[in-house]
């Protein structure tokens, strides 16, 4: 199991190596939501094993701290571009200006996300747009626009980070679910497509992960959700962002160099006994 965890978007304090630091050395990395959450920590692993790294979303003011504690903590260059993953000119330009950084895009992880519970009765058709346009067209677009700028001569990886909602129906969660589940399929087509290219793409697909966003956004943090999770989840726990992480850091390495058009859960088992949002949505 992974050392103590650090909640807010800070670096870890310390963190034991299990893979050489040199893993990934002289690689560049674009993290898509890596100025917080569990992107947060994508972007800090794959730079304490020689990446540098972009990260972008939204807010230019969030992200530019996060690079500078990110380099500070890890040694390595972080770049801040702003995006809006819906938008494909911002994207493509966020891109161009990586590879003015650092030269080339050799991963591409996709962690931008919004979710919110809501069930479809009070669901309107703007929210489930929404959510469709900021996961599954955010995937697209930045598949795409690392695909167009630089991976489709040079070969690369991507690593789509999606849910498990979708496998048993979460209630509250058929925005979010459709979406991940669009995504899984977006990995298998384009694995198909671009493993010629020397392309590999995969999904990683975290549980439940304590002091997240999205943990918080699917009730982690209302009165009994903890008990429930314990005793619901076989590992008896919720997972850290760092073993999401450390998924990534394996799909992003040699180590995984046969490994194309996977999805990899990250849930210590949850998905086949829990549903969290089912419990939320009974709150
Ligand atoms: P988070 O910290 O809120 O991460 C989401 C990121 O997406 C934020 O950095 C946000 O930054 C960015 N973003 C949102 N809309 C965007 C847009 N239109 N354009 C560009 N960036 C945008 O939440 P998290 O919990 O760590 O989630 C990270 C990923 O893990 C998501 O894909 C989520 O679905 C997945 N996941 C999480 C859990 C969990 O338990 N936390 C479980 C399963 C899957 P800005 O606001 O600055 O744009
Ligand atoms: N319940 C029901 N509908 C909701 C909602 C909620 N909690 N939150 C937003 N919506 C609806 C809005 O009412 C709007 O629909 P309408 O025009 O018909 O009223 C639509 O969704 C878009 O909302 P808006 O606030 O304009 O979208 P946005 O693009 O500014 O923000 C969100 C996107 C809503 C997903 C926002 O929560 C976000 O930015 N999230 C990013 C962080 C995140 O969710 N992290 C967890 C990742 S798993």
């Amino acid at each position: 199991m992974a050392g103590k965890d650090v909640h807010d978007d800070y670096p870890l304090k310390d963190y034991k190596y299990h893979c050489c630091s040199d893993l990934l050395e002289g690689k560049v990395a674009f993290v898509s939501g890596g100025g917080s959450g569990i992107g947060f920590r994508i972007a800090e692993l794959l730079m304490r094993h020689g990446c540098n790294v972009a990260i972008g979303s939204r807010r230019i003011d969030k992200l530019e701290q996060s690079a500078k504690d990110l380099s500070k903590a890890t040694g390595r260059q972080c770049l801040p571009v702003q995006i809006d993953v819906r938008k494909y000119d911002t994207v493509l330009k966020a891109m161009k200006q990586t590879l003015n950084a650092f030269g080339s895009i050799d991963i591409l992880i996709n962690s931008a996300a919004g979710n919110f519970l809501c069930p479809v009765s009070s669901m309107s058709s703007n929210a489930f747009k929404t959510v469709l346009e900021i996961d599954t067209m955010g995937t697209f677009n930045c598949c795409k626009a690392a695909f167009d700028t630089y991976m489709k001569d040079h070969g690369g990886c991507i690593i789509n980070i999606s849910a498990t909602l979708y496998f048993k129906g979460d209630a509250y969660q058929a925005h979010a679910g459709s979406a991940k589940a669009a995504i899984d399929a977006l990995t298998r087509h384009l694995a198909v497509e671009w493993g010629p290219l020397n392309i590999r793409i995969n999904s990683v697909l975290p549980g439940p992960i304590e002091g997240t966003e999205g943990f918080r956004k699917l009730g982690g943090a209302v009165e009994g959700a903890e008990e429930f999770l314990e005793s619901s989840i076989p590992l008896g726990r919720c997972g850290t962002r760092t073993e999401i992480a450390e998924a990534c850091l394996f799909l992003a390495s040699p180590l995984s160099s046969y490994v194309n058009g996977s999805l990899l859960v990250v849930d210590g088992g949850a998905w086949l006994t829990s549903g969290f949002a089912n419990f939320s949505s009974k709150l």
